[in-house]
């Protein structure tokens, strides 16, 4: 008999692991709060955009592989064998992480479990630091349940590394599986779960311990951080020595395998609603075990660095920016996405402001969430002519494929002033520097 399996939360995780395992055929229950998500859901649309899950999304509610239901924990577990937390666990403004929704999510799947007889998987899905699971999910089950974790139901902790435009693909396409176990039993029903719907490419499956598999996603989001404020520190080195380039240092670093050319490109940092948030709630709870991380301090401090420098860069420029027109070419945290959380274009545009400038925006898709962050502080542009439509100055911000494809005449075609400041290392500064006044990172002049 096939595993029925539920999903508390649909978030981004939540709905990408949903519609991912409703692709392969499992049913499927989505549960969240949000009555209007579920609507949209049940109607075959996305809350939010995520390359190709749409498409997937509506082709499972028309095989009536998934469903959606508001906030019945209750049915969702008397109607599966698994259950999936994926609900968000916000920062708190000392970096730690709020367990709220987690924590009701929990006493509610205990109380449902209560009233189920058969034997029951919960999956903790959310990203949790180290201890989480065992320390305060598991009591919280075990109370509210009056039941055994390891006899009456299962308990595992099984991280996600889903990239935001790559989500769905990374679902079905893993480089490989944690699953962390409160007992062996859980831990293998689990296994042998995912080797079922990974079929014939079944990535690395690694079993641990409930905190190992807490820490592991930690680990790995932090070193990411960190590569990437790495670079920008040899990138900010590059800019003091003529003639170096922080780009050809990082291809040539890359081909040793060891390091790897991936999260080389230097630039205005990390954003996200996942890597400034990992490394704040590492560092947390780093220093709550009496534990100062030195390294991932430094990673945070580098990466906040990193978006004044184009801000100065622009005023070398120019002199002042008091009234003079900006235009900012991308607000996501990164291409294909409308997410600007953490968005390296929120502190740009918010120092542009405070130095007196008018800031002209553009991108893609991300207008509509820029609006709710800046309101009226911003003019937001229709297009890329024009956002540089009597600009003094452009700031190049988030990668998107279009900008990539723009030439030097064409800034210099629209602008008042024809000055770029690249933020990404998106173009070549030899041609570009020929026609324009252009600064970028890592640069040595
Ligand atoms: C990340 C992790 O990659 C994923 O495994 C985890 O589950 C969630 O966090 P995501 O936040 O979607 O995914 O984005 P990612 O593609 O990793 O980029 C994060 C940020 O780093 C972006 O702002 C990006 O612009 C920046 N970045 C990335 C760099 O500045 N340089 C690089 O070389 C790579």
């Amino acid at each position: 008999m096939q595993l029925r399996v539920s999903v508390i939360g649909v978030g981004y995780v939540g709905l990408c692991t949903a519609v991912g395992l409703a692709s392969q055929g499992y049913g499927v229950i989505a549960c969240d709060v949000d009555a209007q998500k579920i609507d949209k859901i049940n109607l075959g649309f996305s809350p939010f955009f995520e390359p190709g899950l749409r498409e997937k999304l509506s082709e499972c509610i028309q095989r009536g592989t998934l469903r959606g239901l508001v906030n019945q924990i209750d049915r969702v577990v008397a109607e599966t064998d698994f259950t999936y937390v994926t609900v968000g666990t916000p920062s708190k403004p000392d970096g730690s992480i709020d367990l709220t929704y987690i924590e009701s999510v929990a006493v509610n799947l205990g109380r449902a479990l209560k009233q189920k007889s058969g034997y029951h998987i919960i999956i903790i899905k959310s990203t949790v630091v180290p201890g989480t699971t065992r320390n305060v999910v598991l009591p919280i089950l075990e109370t509210e349940s009056a039941k055994k974790c390891g006899v009456d139901f299962g308990l595992c902790m099984n991280p996600e590394f889903l990239r935001q435009g790559s989500a769905f693909y990374d679902t079905l396409n893993a480089d490989r599986v944690v699953i962390g176990s409160h007992d062996k039993h859980a831990g293998d029903q689990l296994e042998a779960f995912y080797r079922e719907f990974y079929k014939t490419c079944i990535p690395p499956i690694i079993q641990t311990s409930l905190s190992t598999a807490e820490l592991i996603k930690y680990a790995s989001n932090a070193m990411l951080a960190t590569k990437i404020s790495f670079i920008n520190t040899i990138a900010n080195i590059c800019e003091k020595i003529p003639g170096a380039d922080v780009k050809v240092v990082a291809e040539a670093m890359g081909l040793d395998k060891r390091i790897g050319s991936q999260f080389l490109d230097a630039g205005l940092g990390y954003g996200g609603s996942c890597f400034p948030k990992d490394v704040q709630a590492l560092i947390a709870c780093s220093e709550a075990f009496g534990y100062v991380p030195e390294l991932l301090n430094a990673t945070e401090r580098v990466n906040k660095q990193q978006p004044r420098k184009v801000v100065e860069f622009c005023k070398q420029q120019l002199g002042t920016l008091k009234n003079k027109q900006i235009a900012v070419l991308g607000l996501a945290f990164k291409p294909d996405t409308d997410d600007m959380r953490e968005s390296r274009a929120i502190p740009i545009i918010t120092q542009l402001l405070a130095e007196g400038a008018y800031v002209v925006a553009y991108d893609p898709v991300a207008i509509q969430t820029a609006k709710s962050i800046f309101q009226n502080s911003v003019c937001y542009a229709v297009s890329v002519v024009d956002c540089l439509r009597d600009a003094d100055c452009c700031i190049l911000v988030t990668q998107w494929p279009e900008f990539e494809k723009l030439t030097p005449q064409f800034f210099k075609n629209h602008m008042k002033q024809a000055i770029l400041v690249d933020g990404r290392r998106v173009y070549d500064p030899e041609i570009f520097s020929k026609t324009l006044k252009f600064s970028t990172i890592g640069l040595g002049q």
